[in-house]
């Protein structure tokens, strides 16, 4: 099951999306994406988008976050998430896109949230299962539910 998330712990992940979000690499889009996420472990890693000059090529910063919790993962074991942030300077806040709902799929709980956040502190939640329902899991080449 997992844990619930206090107000301290969003802003502490936040703050960590917003210094993400001044590392981002969009020189194409202008478009900055800074990401954070808090591991089950209680590690916080921080995830912007990198953009490339072949566009296709371009990694969002959810998909760099979740890889930078594999990277910290200590020992054999899978990594696990909790909550993750994403922080734009948009007054349109910025949801995951498609790719990005599959592969926060693989490592985060169904019920785990997700929280879009913007320079006026303006938030949105919504747990895995509404990013992106009936996904495609690990479960699913196991056969288990
Ligand atoms: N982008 C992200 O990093 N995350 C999102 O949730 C939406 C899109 C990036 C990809 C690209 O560098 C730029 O934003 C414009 O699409």
């Amino acid at each position: 099951m997992n844990k619930a998330i206090d107000a301290n712990t969003w802003q502490m992940l936040t703050k960590n999306a917003q210094q993400a979000y001044q590392q981002a690499y969009a020189p194409y889009s202008q478009f900055q994406v800074g990401s954070a996420a808090l591991t089950t472990a209680n590690k916080v890693v921080q995830g912007c988008n990198v953009e490339n000059a072949s566009y296709g090529l371009t990694v969002c910063a959810e998909r760099n976050c979740i890889a930078q919790g594999v990277i910290t993962n200590e020992g054999d074991s899978t990594v696990e998430f909790a909550a993750m942030v994403i922080y734009t300077e948009q007054e349109k806040l910025t949801p995951p896109c498609g790719a990005c709902r599959q592969v926060i799929s693989e490592f985060f709980p169904q019920n785990a949230q997700i929280m879009a956040v913007n320079h006026l502190n303006e938030q949105q939640q919504w747990t895995v299962a509404q990013i992106l329902p009936d996904a495609f899991t690990p479960y699913d080449l196991i056969n288990k539910t």
